[in-house]
């Protein structure tokens, strides 16, 4: 059996349906109940619905042999897992951003608030730049309009939250896009049928 975390939301309905078609169905899958595992037998399948920021726990940990995750959760969590495919999914940009006309004041450390610590840490490390990170777990764009923070590090997806907010990009961090991520024991022992997974996943998507 493999085992496969898939991220609760769209993305992870998108997945399942192209693995649908291509043989990994689950008949009891529907999107009307609460359940959170599905397993087929016959297919040799079992997926499990997962918070998308826990996908890569459950596969570090081996409870799920594969799963699919966005770049930035993969990248802020540090996780010990393979990154096996791009899904070209999901695709959005990790930016800087600020209220219209921000200039930075270099005398004193920048406030950065974002969901994403490591990579605002790290971002920042390599520019030399001292900063104090506000930890929020959402509405981050409301931080820099009420003087919590000078600058945000956050998810830029279509634009329309910070221009509803006055707020701009000022500086692109790095792309982002959906990954299919395999536990490192699991790839050895279960080489043969992640890999059929891996394949028909990537020739669909690269046919699109
Ligand atoms: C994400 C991100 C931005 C928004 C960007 O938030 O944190 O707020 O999407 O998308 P846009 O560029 O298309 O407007 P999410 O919806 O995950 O909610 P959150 O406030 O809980 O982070």
């Amino acid at each position: 059996m493999i085992n496969i975390a898939l991220p609760k939301g769209r993305l992870g309905e998108k997945v399942y349906k192209i693995l649908e078609e291509s043989g990994y169905a689950c008949p009891e899958f529907t999107k009307d109940n609460r359940k959170l595992v599905f397993t087929n037998e016959e297919s040799g399948v079992t997926y499990f619905w997962v918070k998308p920021s826990d996908v890569p726990i459950y596969v570090e940990l081996g409870a799920a042999d594969i799963g699919v995750v966005g770049k930035d959760i993969l990248l802020e969590q540090e996780s010990d897992v393979y990154e096996l495919l791009d899904l070209k999914m999901g695709k959005c940009r990790m930016c800087v951003a600020a209220k219209n006309g921000f200039i930075q004041d270099t005398s004193r450390p920048l406030r950065v608030a974002t969901k994403f610590v490591n990579i605002a840490k790290k971002y920042y490390n390599g520019l030399n730049r001292e900063i104090e990170v506000i930890k929020l777990n959402g509405s981050i764009e409301l931080a820099p309009l009420i003087n919590l923070s000078d600058v945000i590090v956050d998810i830029v997806e279509t634009g329309t939250t910070l221009k509803e907010n006055d707020l701009k990009v000022y500086e692109e961090i790095l792309s982002i896009s959906t990954r299919l991520i395999a536990n490192k024991s699991s790839y050895k022992f279960k080489f043969k049928e992640i890999c059929a997974i891996k394949d028909t996943l990537s020739r669909v998507i690269n046919n699109d």
